[in-house]
């Protein structure tokens, strides 16, 4: 690909953008309804959730979805706003397209917006059902500072800029299965549903972004890249065990070993077919671009078990 060929999926943004054109979606809490899907939470298989009451079990839903609301305000106004404001920046990659230059700042909003509605989502619930969310910082960001700080100062936009070509290739389950689950509350499906939709374009242009930056490395960082995307994709994809024991420690009349669960849930079959579920579409980028003809960047896939 070319920079010349760039398509921008921006030409309707301002129609069909959430923050331009759609209202905030606020509909009523309903009684009984889950605040998240029991599928997409990684605990609910363990033994010992299962066998936890109604009660404690729903508690455990509502903590699933403060982790992914605050998820997703981290990643926005995070790693992936800071790449949109260095790819809008006039000295870096300066060779792509100016219509890129233009869209990056559409993401850079529609982020935004992203993290402000999960934010209100979160209050909103906290003020409904009095569940306080356990205090964190997302797994992510903290294996994200260490892949940053294990390279030479010179690397280390890249290895921003590659967390957020991953992050933004992969729609993950939680947005395209949410709003499909009729037990889940419908603000909660609402949001995920709006917010998979404008992800859908965002997949797009970094896409294309991947196609022209990738060709255009010395073989030699791509191999250096490459080899470090497999770590990239575990940080984006896995559960995020610190938070998920602290939400159990913080319920220690109902589970006696957390940290047993934790490991339970990390050594499960489950929990491993759900990241390769959530990282096929990245992974078939990388594919289709030659990323595994290199066999050090294809070996250091089949060592994180991301390739058959
Ligand atoms: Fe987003
Ligand atoms: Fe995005």
């Amino acid at each position: 690909m070319t920079p010349g060929e760039y398509r921008s999926r921006f030409t309707e943004w301002d129609r069909r953008s959430w923050v331009r054109s759609k209202p905030r979606r606020d509909s009523p809490f309903t009684a009984g309804g889950h605040y998240f899907s029991p599928e997409l939470c990684p605990l609910s298989a363990c033994p010992e959730v299962r066998a936890a009451s109604d009660d404690v079990r729903s508690a455990l839903l509502v903590h699933s979805l403060y982790l992914h609301l605050e998820f997703t305000v981290r990643l926005e106004m995070g790693p992936v706003n800071e790449i949109c404001a260095l790819l809008r920046s006039p000295g870096f990659l300066p060779w792509l397209p100016a219509p890129m230059k233009d869209d990056v700042l559409r993401i850079y909003t529609d982020e935004a917006g992203h993290a402000e509605m999960s934010n209100k989502l979160k209050s909103a619930v906290l003020a409904e059902t009095g569940v306080v969310p356990i205090d964190h910082r997302p797994r992510f960001l903290t294996e994200l500072a260490a892949l940053y700080s294990a390279e030479l100062p010179v690397y280390r936009p890249l290895v921003k800029l590659f967390f957020a070509i991953v992050s933004e290739t992969l729609i993950t389950g939680t947005l395209t299965k949410l709003p499909k689950d009729p037990s889940v509350q419908p603000a909660v499906r609402e949001l995920a549903r709006d917010h998979a939709a404008d992800e859908g374009l965002h997949h797009a242009f970094f896409r294309q972004l991947f196609e022209l930056l990738w060709p255009r490395m010395p073989f030699p960082l791509r191999r250096k890249i490459g080899g470090l995307l497999p770590r990239v994709i575990h940080a984006f994809l896995w559960p995020d065990e610190p938070a998920l024991l602290s939400v159990l420690r913080s319920m220690p009349g109902d589970f006696a070993d957390p940290a047993r669960i934790v490991a339970g849930m990390s050594a499960s079959e489950r929990t491993r077919d759900g990241m390769l579920r959530n990282a096929k579409p990245t992974l078939r980028m990388l594919r289709d671009n030659g990323v595994f003809a290199d066999p050090p960047v294809a070996q250091a896939f089949l060592d994180a078990g991301l390739l058959a």
